[in-house]
C-alpha cells in the first residue's frame, strides 16, 4: 500500500486528479471506476478544470460507478446518476453510452448485477478505481461483514451509513435501506484502486483499514491485499495512523521515475 498523506484535503484532491489525469492522457481508453459522496467532489472540480483549461480528453473514457440506490430514478436528485451528471460527467467529454451505473429501478436485481460484471470485464478491467470509505470501513457499499471475495450485488445498508447520507434525501427515514454496490472481489480486481479520505470522521476507519488486522468487519481493510492501493488522505483522517512519519519519508523521497 502506498499511504500519501497532504496537508489538506485541497491539495489530495489535486494529488488525485493529477494522477487520474496521467493515467487518461497516457491510455485515452482508460477505464475509470467512479465514487460518490462529499469525498470525491473537489477531485471531480479539479478534473472539470482540467479538461476546460488543459483540455483533458475524457472522449474514450470509459467510466463504471461503484453503486446505486435501489428504488431511485436516475432523475432522482439524490440518486448517484444525478450526483455524477452534476459533479463531473454533463462537465466534461465523456461519451453518455461510456457510462455505467447500476440501475436502481432493475425488475431483475440479479441479471443486472451479473451484466455489469459482464461489462467491466468485457471493456477490458478497471484500471483505476477512486474510492472513499465510510466511517466504518465500508467500501464501495460493502459494510462490514460483507464477503471479502463479493461480486456486485444487493446489499442493505446499516442504520449509520443511513444516517451518514441523511441530507442528501433530507432525513433519514427517507434513505433507501437497499443498495446495489460493486463487490469487494469486484474492487479488488481493478488495477489501480485510489482510497481518498479526508477529515477526522475518517481517522479510525483509516487506521484500521491500513494498520489494523484484515478483516470482513473493517472491509477496506481487504486493500491490503491489492497489489497497488493508495491512500491519499488529509492531516486529519491520518491523524490515527502510527507510521505517519515513515509513510510522509517514502512520499518524500520518491525516486523521481516513481513521482506523479
Ligand atoms: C460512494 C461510496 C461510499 C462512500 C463512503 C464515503 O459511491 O461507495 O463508499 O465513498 O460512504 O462517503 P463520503 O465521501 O460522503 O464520506
Amino acid at each position: 500500500m502506498e499511504i500519501i498523506i497532504q496537508p489538506d484535503s485541497r491539495e489530495a484532491s489535486r494529488l488525485a486528479a493529477k494522477i487520474v489525469a496521467g493515467l487518461v492522457r497516457e491510455k485515452p481508453h482508460a477505464v475509470l471506476g467512479f465514487a460518490t459522496g462529499q469525498t470525491p467532489i473537489e477531485l471531480y472540480r479539479y478534473l472539470v478544470e482540467m479538461h476546460r483549461n488543459e483540455r483533458l480528453d475524457f472522449s474514450e473514457v470509459t467510466a463504471f460507478n461503484l453503486d446505486e440506490y435501489v428504488g431511485l430514478e436516475p432523475g432522482h436528485p439524490a440518486s448517484y446518476h444525478s450526483y455524477m451528471r452534476e459533479n463531473l460527467f454533463d462537465r466534461i467529454n465523456i461519451r453518455k453510452d461510456r457510462v455505467n451505473i447500476p440501475f436502481g429501478l432493475a425488475d431483475d436485481i440479479p441479471t443486472c448485477c451479473r451484466s455489469y460484471e459482464e461489462r467491466i470485464h468485457a471493456d477490458g478491467g478497471i484500471d483505476l478505481q477512486i474510492l472513499g470509505i465510510g466511517a466504518d470501513g465500508h467500501l464501495g457499499f460493502n459494510e462490514p461483514s460483507s464477503s471479502l471475495a463479493s461480486r456486485t450485488r444487493i446489499k442493505t445498508l446499516t442504520d449509520r451509513t443511513r444516517k451518514d447520507n441523511a441530507a442528501a434525501f433530507g432525513g433519514e427515514d427517507k434513505v433507501p435501506h437497499h443498495v446495489i454496490t460493486m463487490g469487494l472481489g469486484t474492487i479488488m480486481d481493478c488495477r489501480t484502486c485510489l482510497l481518498l479520505a479526508f477529515g477526522r470522521k475518517k481517522a479510525r476507519a483509516v487506521a484500521q483499514a491500513a494498520e489494523g488486522p484484515l478483516t470482513a468487519m473493517v472491509p477496506a481493510s481487504i486493500l491490503q491485499m491489492h497489489q497497488r492501493a493508495i491512500f491519499l488522505l488529509d492531516e486529519e483522517a491520518a491523524s490515527q495512523l502510527t507510521r505517519t512519519y515513515y509513510y510522509k519519508w517514502v512520499y518524500e523521497n520518491k525516486p523521481d521515475w516513481q513521482k506523479y
